[in-house]
């Protein structure tokens, strides 16, 4: 089955000290286990897809996450904000403009 929405979120982890930096540094573990858990508990499996990535290249600005099929990315994104975008995103009132990437 397809789901309608995909979060991508970068869990990539650079060393640390790395002059990129890393969404792995930034809290990207933390981020993606509350994407889950709220997953879970609104039971939509069959609608939204989250998935761990690597780099998407905002790394400075992570972490980093890209919500298709809206190709809405955004950055210094906290677990504190999953239930909105989970909102936002679900009843299509389009991107959470403050945690947008220019
Ligand atoms: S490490 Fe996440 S965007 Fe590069």
């Amino acid at each position: 089955m397809k789901p309608k929405h995909h979060f991508l979120v970068c869990m990539n982890q650079r060393p640390e000290g790395h002059p990129r930096g890393s969404c792995g540094s930034l809290g990207a573990r933390p981020l993606f286990e509350a994407f889950q858990a709220e997953v879970e508990w609104r039971n939509l499996f069959e609608t939204v897809q989250v998935t761990g990535t690597f780099c998407l290249g905002p790394c400075d600005q992570g972490p980093t996450v890209v919500v298709y099929p809206e190709g809405v990315w955004y950055g210094r994104v906290t677990a504190a904000d999953v239930t909105e975008l989970l909102d936002a995103h679900l009843a299509q009132r389009g991107a959470v403009q403050r945690l947008q990437l220019a």
